[in-house]
């Protein structure tokens, strides 16, 4: 397997060091190239043992995978490396944001296979949900959802379904950091010193997470074991519910599926 990415930065080496670390696939059968920080890319050949290229033909050489991970204003410059090598064969993974799978095609070749990944930030400690769309003529999706599964869980959508995942699990990891400095805040407020209050949010949420990796009940279930009747989680939990959550947490998706499908537009 030859597994090549174009763009070396924090979403590729996320994946190319998930890819290794779980045995996936083999350092040597992966290539990074970047546009201009070599030092980078050289970090990454020598603590992972990648191989780095700026030989565009030698990179496209019979590669069953180029990813595409440069940021979305940089994929014409990518697309333009790309074009003159690419063999039919070789798969297209896009990580870009709002670049659609009909454009890459255009651009980088029309007759390659090209899927969408939209990974988060949490690739970085391997733990990303990753929405996944396909083009109709993309074979042997089973192999890519298992290499991608090395860093994080997947769910397939159809292209129109990207602008969702981008706004429920791509911006999702920013909503909830929010909620947690408006808990932390709340603390500070209790008496706590911000130190304690950071400390003490960060704990719980860590334990919570914990807990739900452990646990598969639904959050329904988790939240009705630890409310007795009339105890102290019962009465926060009376007047959060005075509140419109749910409503709130609606808008805040839709306002980030909305930026999300205005900046695909080309
Ligand atoms: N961060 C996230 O949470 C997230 C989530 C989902 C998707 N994404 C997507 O992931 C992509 C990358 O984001 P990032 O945060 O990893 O960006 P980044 O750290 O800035 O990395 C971008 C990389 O692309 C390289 N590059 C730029 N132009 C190139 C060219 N012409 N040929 C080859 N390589 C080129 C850069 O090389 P130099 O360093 O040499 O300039 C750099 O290595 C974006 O398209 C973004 O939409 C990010």
């Amino acid at each position: 397997m030859k597994i090549v990415f174009f763009g070396a930065g924090n979403m590729a080496s996320a994946i190319f060091t998930g890819m290794i670390e779980k045995g996936t696939v083999k350092a040597e059968d992966i290539y990074i190239t970047s546009k201009s920080n070599r030092v980078a890319a050289m970090e990454f050949k020598e603590s992972l043992g990648v191989n780095v290229s700026y030989d565009d033909a030698e990179l496209c050489k019979d590669a069953d995978y180029i990813v595409l991970a440069s940021k979305p204003q940089n994929f014409t410059d990518v697309a333009e490396r790309i074009r003159p090598y690419l063999e039919k064969k070789t798969k297209l993974i896009s990580v870009m944001a709002g670049i659609h799978i009909a454009r890459i095609q255009e651009e980088a070749g029309m007759e390659n296979a090209v899927a969408r990944i939209m990974p988060n930030t949490n690739a970085m400690v391997q733990y990303s949900v990753n929405g996944i769309a396909f083009s109709d003529d993309f074979d042997n999706k089973d192999e890519l959802i298992e290499l991608m599964a090395s860093f994080g869980k997947n769910v397939v959508v159809g292209e129109e379904g990207m602008d969702n995942i981008t706004a429920a699990t791509g911006s999702g990891p920013a909503f909830l950091y929010y909620i947690y400095e408006q808990y932390a805040k709340s603390l500070e407020e209790l008496g706590f010193s911000k130190e304690d209050a950071e400390k003490l949010t960060r704990n719980l949420v860590i334990g919570t997470g914990k807990t739900l990796s452990e646990r598969p009940e639904s959050f329904e279930q988790l939240r009705t074991d630890i409310t007795s009747k009339a105890g102290t989680t019962e009465a926060g939990l009376d007047t959060l519910s005075e509140f419109k959550l749910q409503e709130m947490i609606s808008k805040t998706l839709g306002s980030a599926r909305d930026r999300s499908k205005k900046l695909s537009e080309r």
